[in-house]
């Protein structure tokens, strides 16, 4: 059985309090959970992390190219949170590691504020998905399971 491996960067820890107006209610465990449910319907096995840390995030692209070429992962669903918009050591990293990446939004960036609107993931990502709420991941779980 392959993984799903689902990175959520910088605030996503405060999903369920941070901005309910644009991110929802659900919490990050109630995304995690969610995400599991979504996994076992397409016979993965799921990985969920979270960090505020840029560096760590491209460790885990790395680890998870290895993975990759190893045949145990699947492929990744990233959610850079704000590094989107300014780390081009994420963008280097998901192509170093020749990593299958999906890139998710929670929100439709496109339709906020302009500094929104570029992705330094994006032309490194397989596919981009963006403003359907936290069910995007059960989306996205879907697609990359597809893939
Ligand atoms: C986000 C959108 C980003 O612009 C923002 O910085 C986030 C969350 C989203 O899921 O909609 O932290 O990636």
């Amino acid at each position: 059985m392959k993984t799903a491996l689902v990175l959520n960067g910088p605030n996503l820890n405060l999903l369920g309090t941070r901005e309910p107006a644009v991110y929802g209610h659900a919490t990050l465990a109630d995304v995690e959970k969610l995400c599991a449910q979504a996994c076992a319907k397409q016979g993965l096995t799921l990985d969920f992390r979270q960090t505020n840390h840029e560096g760590v995030l491209v460790d885990w692209l790395h680890e998870a190219g290895r993975a990759q070429a190893s045949g145990t992962l699947a492929g990744v669903i990233l959610n850079a949170g704000a590094y989107t918009h300014t780390s081009v050591a994420l963008h280097d990293a998901i192509k170093g590691a020749g990593v299958t990446c999906i890139e998710l939004h929670i929100s439709n960036v496109h339709a906020r504020e302009a500094f929104r609107h570029h992705s330094y993931i994006s032309p490194a990502a397989k596919a981009v998905m963006a403003g359907f709420g936290v069910k995007g991941y059960a989306l996205a779980i879907a697609a990359l399971a597809e893939m």
